[in-house]
């Protein structure tokens, strides 16, 4: 039994184990959109420098930091290296809205993933409204449950295709319905969507309670 790590799977001890470096792009992508999962879906809408209004959805995405409150997107490059609208429109404006996705929203959300040229408004296409932003140019979209505005941290170019996007959240909108006066938003009235490998999704609104413990509760509960 060998402790280095093959190109070839090894499933000698219940384990199979993958070499990254001997792994193509394909297979590093498959194995970690599987792995890492729910994913959250950021559902981001930039305008150009003419203002031209872009939706699409993004799954390497999360919330990194409160203070400052600070989200991450993993923006690729199309094949041909050509930069995506979303990314192209961040670098030329600074600015972006991740808007949540929720169930009612699946197929509005897809349409928007299409691969559109520049001038189309996928918003128009999926049938949605654009609300004007508040604190950003940008708008958001009157049928998503939350909307994060967002100006641009940093970009951190991590190769010739690929950008990570950190923005700092500057405005939020919460649809009233789901959240109450302690700030808490109710997680089935969220319906959030969350992207599984391959082609899959998954939903939110089956959930449950689990308080962290202090030393003291966890000895006194053995
Ligand atoms: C659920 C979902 C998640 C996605 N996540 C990403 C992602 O994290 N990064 C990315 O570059 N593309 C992602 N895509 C693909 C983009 O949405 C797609 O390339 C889109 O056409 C880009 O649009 P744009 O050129 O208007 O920015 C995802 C697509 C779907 C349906």
């Amino acid at each position: 039994m060998s402790d280095t790590l093959d190109a070839a799977p090894v499933a000698d001890d219940g384990f199979t184990r993958f070499d990254f470096a001997a792994l193509s792009p394909r297979e590093r992508y498959k194995l970690l959109i599987g792995a890492v999962v729910p994913r959250p879906i950021a559902w981001v809408t930039t305008i150009d420098e003419r203002g031209r209004v872009n939706a699409a959805p993004f799954s390497f995405f999360n919330v990194l930091s409160a203070d400052p409150a600070i989200l991450a997107l993993g923006v690729e490059n199309h094949e041909d290296r050509r930069f995506k609208d979303t990314g192209a429109n961040i670098r030329a404006t600074g600015e972006f809205t991740v808007n949540i996705v929720d169930h009612a929203n699946l197929h509005a959300m897809n349409v928007t993933a299409v691969a559109f040229p520049p001038e189309i408004d996928e918003l128009a296409e999926a049938g949605l409204t654009a609300l004007p932003g508040h604190a950003v140019a940008c708008p958001y979209i009157a049928e998503a449950p939350v909307a994060l505005e967002c100006r641009r941290y940093v970009t951190l170019s991590i190769s010739a295709s690929r950008d990570i996007v950190l923005g700092e959240v500057v405005a939020m909108h919460v649809r009233s319905s789901i959240i109450n006066e302690r700030l808490h938003i109710d997680p089935a009235g969220l319906d959030a969507l969350g992207r599984m490998g391959g082609h899959g999704y998954a939903r939110s609104n089956e959930t449950f309670d689990l308080p962290t413990m202090s030393e003291a509760q966890y000895r006194a509960g053995r």
